[in-house]
């Protein structure tokens, strides 16, 4: 997927410009939204961290190196309300269980923003799928099962064999590592 910059503008298949173009990260005081922003302050893309406790996002975002902005929404329904109100360009959903978040921010994005989740189960990936028509009109990009140890994503990736080859390369390059 392509994130844009500061400066880029974003505009769906329906005419709608996203608001801002900002990347945001629901969740970002767990575990995986903390590792997510983490890597995005590491490049050019300034992410935008979303979560439920004002204390707790201060530290996420200094532990993110990038002081990053913060929203505090105290719930799933508030974050989705604040994506619907300011419309960034990506929102990435850390926030389980899949099956009761994937949706609903899914939908909250559309027609503005792209959306990414972890998603690990087949009821929730499923679920985002059944988005797809709906993306596609809005010209958005959904993707569930990011990540890694998710069977879907694996599937598609493991069939696929210049992939294939390039994580053989990079397996046997990481066992030599490990070695030496
Ligand atoms: N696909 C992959 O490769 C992959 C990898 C790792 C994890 N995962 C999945 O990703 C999800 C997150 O894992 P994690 O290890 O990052 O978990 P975590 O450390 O427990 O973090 C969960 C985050 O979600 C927030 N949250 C939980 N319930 C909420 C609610 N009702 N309303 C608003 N925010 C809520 C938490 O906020 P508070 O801090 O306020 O509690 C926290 O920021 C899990 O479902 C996990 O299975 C997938």
């Amino acid at each position: 997927m392509t994130c844009r910059r500061a400066g880029d503008a974003t505009t769906g298949n329906d005419g709608s410009d996203a608001m801002t173009n900002e990347v945001w990260v629901l969740g970002a005081t767990g575990r995986t939204g903390r590792a997510v922003a983490a890597r995005l302050a590491a490049t050019d893309v300034s992410p935008v961290l979303v979560g439920r406790d004002a204390t707790r996002l201060t530290e996420a975002s200094k532990s993110a190196g990038s002081g990053a902005r913060t929203i505090v929404a105290a719930s799933v329904a508030s974050m989705i309300a604040e994506v619907r109100r300011q419309r960034p360009a990506v929102v990435i959903n850390t926030i389980g269980p899949f099956a009761d978040t994937a949706v609903p921010i899914a939908q909250a994005c559309l027609p503005g923003s792209h959306y990414v989740d972890l998603a690990n189960d087949v009821i929730a990936a499923s679920a985002l799928l059944g988005l797809h028509e709906e993306a596609v009109a809005a010209g958005r990009i959904l993707v569930t099962g990011a990540g890694f140890g998710v069977l879907a994503t694996e599937s598609v990736v493991a069939r696929d064999p210049e992939t294939r080859r390039a994580l053989a390369d990079f397996e046997l390059r990481s066992i030599l590592q490990e070695r030496r």
